[in-house]
């Protein structure tokens, strides 16, 4: 078990490379489950939830080679269990429940269990799965699903807090196998969704509307392998653009997708940063004095749930009131009782926090308790006074690739300790 520890007060300057997207390529992954025919995904980043999800593919039967980015995936056979002991580790394995539906006709799938942001259902997977005609049950902990074929349908995926990504996924990813044409409402538009559709496209897919809230998928009787680039991840790129505003730094961040990150972007500008957008990345920096800001956070185009986190750490350090709200896990706050451990002034009514801006936070011992809510202790502990000690590092090694090497580039004081 590793920590972070840090000492803060030094502005971040220089250049940072941002890897490829997560949360692209977990379900990418998960596709290659579709075709016996061999799939090479590359900028794939090296994070433990990317290395939980090969595990998987291996358990159900697929081999599987990792190195430099690149990962290289067959499923010559493949079998349709994936038991509690991997699934729990990771809730997006639950994106392999299309996969093995349409490849296999039958799936086990462990239910994903309870997770620290809050509930976190399932019904639209399942009700799109249904919709394509599979027969679902819930068994002693697991997900049972099977169906003689799988049949095109219109199915509407539209959930009380707006879309759901990975469930849009698990319905593409079937209806691309599946007998005739399939009509999704209300499906998800993250640029992970549109990565994720093209693909499915390199392997044969029909599919139109990508990024679009429809999408018509024509299904074919068998996909080929296929070889691919997964986008950049805007949520890594987006945590150093908070890091360098928040240090008073400047960084560049090479290969940020920035048209994925224009929410992101137009709220760094209403709280006074400057950014600018070059051939090589994103230049941000600020100028002058921060001003208060007010969020709520929306499914894509609107500002992300996976960044709120880290806004808040943000908000602890800008003069003046800011208000964040939570509109996607209502229930994401985990990280406010640690950054109010540092000295932040934080009201935090419902989904809503109020955040009054201080002088300064003081380095404290801290526990991460999820992957964004660990970027944001990080942050918090870049710009504190004196030691800060993050604790439960694995959560921030789940969606940051070598951060404190990335940090320590840039001029930040951090190291990794081995919990003794
Ligand atoms: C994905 C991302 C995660 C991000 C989230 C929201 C991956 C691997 N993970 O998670 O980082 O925070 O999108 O942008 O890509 N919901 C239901 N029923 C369902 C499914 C979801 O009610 O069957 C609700 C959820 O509780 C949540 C909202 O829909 O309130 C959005 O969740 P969803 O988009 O499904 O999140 P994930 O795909 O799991």
């Amino acid at each position: 078990m590793h920590k972070l520890v840090i000492h803060g007060g030094l502005p971040l300057k220089g250049k940072v490379s941002i890897g490829g997207s997560k949360n692209s390529s977990l379900p990418i992954l998960a596709a290659t489950l579709l075709t016996p025919e061999p799939c090479i995904l590359h900028g794939v980043p090296n994070l433990s939830d990317i290395r939980y999800m090969l595990q998987i593919l291996q358990f159900l039967g697929a081999e599987v080679e990792f190195s430099d980015s690149t990962v290289r995936v067959q499923a010559r056979n493949v079998q349709p269990e994936a038991p509690y002991d991997l699934v729990r580790k990771m809730r997006a394995s639950i994106c392999v429940l299309g996969p093995l539906l349409a490849r296999c006709h039958q799936a086990k799938v462990s239910l994903p269990g309870g997770c620290v942001i809050g509930d976190r259902p399932i019904d639209l997977h399942l009700k799109g799965l249904s919709a394509l005609g599979a027969e679902i049950r819930v068994e002693e902990g697991y997900i049972v699903a099977q169906c003689k074929e799988l049949k095109g349908a219109k199915v509407e995926l539209y959930g009380k807090f707006g879309s759901t990504v990975l469930g849009t996924d698990n319905v593409l990813m079937a209806a691309s196998l599946a007998r005739g044409t399939t009509l999704i409402e209300g499906a998800a538009v993250e640029p992970e969704v549109a990565d994720l559709v093209e693909f499915l496209q390199k392997m044969g897919a029909t599919i139109r509307g990508a990024g679009t809230r429809v999408l018509e998928i024509e299904g074919v009787e068998e996909l080929h392998g296929a070889e691919h680039t997964v986008i950049r991840d805007r949520i890594e790129a987006s945590t150093f653009a908070v890091a360098a505003v928040m240090t008073g730094g400047e960084l560049l961040l090479e290969g940020a997708p920035f048209s994925h990150m224009d929410s992101v972007l137009q709220t760094l500008r209403s709280c006074g940063a400057r950014w600018d957008i070059t051939p090589n990345g994103i230049r941000v920096w600020t100028n002058g004095p921060l001003r208060a800001f007010q969020l709520q956070t929306e499914p894509y185009p609107g500002f992300p749930t996976d960044m709120q986190a880290q806004f808040c750490a943000l908000a602890c350090v800008t003069p003046g009131r800011s208000t964040v709200e939570e509109r996607i896990f209502p229930n994401r706050f985990m990280h406010v009782s640690e950054l109010k451990r540092m000295g932040a002034q934080i009201e935090l009514l419902g989904n809503r926090a109020t955040i009054e801006g201080v002088s300064h936070l003081s380095g404290a011992p801290v526990m991460a308790s999820d992957l964004r809510a660990s970027a944001a202790l990080v942050l918090a502990g870049l710009v504190a006074k004196g030691k800060t000690t993050v604790h439960r590092v694995y959560h921030i090694d789940r969606g940051y690739e070598n951060i404190d090497q990335k940090l320590q580039q840039v001029g930040a004081e951090i190291r990794r300790e081995v919990v003794s």
